[in-house]
């Protein structure tokens, strides 16, 4: 039995941080997987999550009952605020549709399950992703039958975004074509549209008729404001574009390990609505039945309660500014005093957790294998894994591959 069973390979985010683990090189660095560090490369957990937890702790109410199969209803009705806007007609007119989930990697597997069963595809069923995009996109949808074909998103020239060939797929791509977009800090570039981009981007997708499937991991991220970088989200709803976003807590709250995230999907009416929610409950029910409720009970507190919303905010803009004051010692230390070869100011222009480099496959192996610094072999790096202690050595090690 199991004799044909190919061999797989490895996680490419996942190996990285293993293999950083094993490496007992003194001055190793982890630039692989997105995941928060403070300035002594430890995680950090959010002064407002112990604040909570401890607030669970002492509450003697809860219990360890199952919760409802579409999760906490404290949690996904305050998640659809966070996203949607308080103010959101979605919300108001009873359209959306949210559905506690397995952090976003829970939530986008729903959606492309909840597509594979419902949506009225033209011919196979496709999704369009970005190229590049966050590798497990392609296993999470070829995992219910939908076939992943990328879309222009990044230009190798510029670093930066390619809009004209965005569009020109957005209108090449049959009506009612289904686009993954990522709602900020898109993974693994770090280059968003602009608001005026995001515009022209929604007016084709409006006269093409597509599905705008948002996958939105990074709030609060891109720009330290939860209410800006939902922006791209809310205009699609305010254009009454048919869509629906996946939402994570992992990042923006640094409950990596709760997978704590939602579904929401906006629907034309409220009766729509209802129907997708019994469908969804059907999905989710055979495949984990109830949600993990700890994580959820940790996040609802948060966003139901002002003052530990507001402490929230402050902790968001914490990470966030740490990042951004990464990114520009970076371009200093590359641009200023090592004077590598080249222009770094993508370094500074890219927002949220991630960085593309710009270095070739062969530059980041070299990184990787001769320098202990641990990178994605497309040059993403994580800016979070930089610090004070270690951005020296990892720029001048970026210039020794650059000047080859
Ligand atoms: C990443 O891209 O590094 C993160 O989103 C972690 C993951 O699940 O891959």
């Amino acid at each position: 039995l199991w004799q044909d069973v190919p061999l797989a390979p490895p996680d490419s985010i996942f190996q990285l941080t293993a293999a950083y683990k094993a490496d007992t090189f003194p001055q190793k660095v982890n630039l692989g997987v997105g995941a928060y560090r403070d300035d002594n490369n430890k995680p950090w957990i959010l002064p407002v999550v112990k604040k909570a937890t401890s607030i669970l702790l002492n509450d003697e109410t809860l219990d360890h009952e199952y919760l409802p199969i579409t999760g906490l209803a404290d949690f996904t009705s305050a998640a659809a605020k966070l996203i949607l806007g308080a103010d959101s007609p979605a919300i108001k007119e009873g359209r959306t549709v949210s559905v506690q989930t397995i952090s976003g990697t829970g939530a986008n597997h729903l959606g492309a399950l909840f597509l594979s069963r419902f949506y009225k595809f033209n011919g196979t069923p496709k999704v369009y992703l970005s190229n590049p995009t966050w590798a497990n996109h392609h296993a999470i949808f070829r995992n219910v039958g939908i076939e992943p074909v990328d879309y222009a998103y990044y230009d190798p020239k510029t670093i930066g975004l390619d809009l004209n060939g965005f569009i020109e797929a957005l209108n090449n791509a049959p009506e009612r074509s289904v686009f993954l977009l990522h709602a900020c800090a898109h993974n693994p570039t770090g280059v968003d549209p602009t608001q005026e981009q995001w515009k022209e981007i929604a007016k084709v997708i409006a006269a093409k008729k597509h599905y705008s499937f948002f996958d939105c991991a990074y709030q609060g991220f891109a720009s330290g404001d939860l209410d800006k970088d939902a922006w791209a989200v809310r205009y699609f709803v305010a254009q009454g574009l048919p869509l629906l976003v996946c939402q994570s807590f992992a990042k923006n709250a640094g409950l990596y390990g709760e997978r704590v995230g939602a579904l929401h999907v906006v629907s034309a009416d409220q009766e729509t609505a209802n129907r997708v929610k019994s469908q969804l409950s059907v999905l989710q029910r055979s495949e984990i039945s109830n949600p993990p409720s700890h994580g959820a009970r940790l996040v609802s507190l948060i966003l139901n309660n002002p003052e530990l919303f507001e402490e929230w905010k402050r902790d968001i803009q914490t990470m966030a500014g740490r990042i951004i004051e990464m990114r520009k010692e970076l371009h200093r230390l590359l641009t200023e005093e090592l004077h590598t070869p080249g222009n770094w100011d993508h370094i500074v222009n890219q927002i949220g957790m991630f960085s593309f480099t710009g270095i070739s496959p062969k530059q980041s192996k070299e990184l990787v294998e001769k320098s202990h610094v641990y990178l994605t072999g497309n040059g993403r790096i994580s800016m979070a894994g930089l610090n004070s202690k270690n951005i020296r050595y990892f720029a001048s090690e970026l210039d020794k591959v650059v000047q080859g």
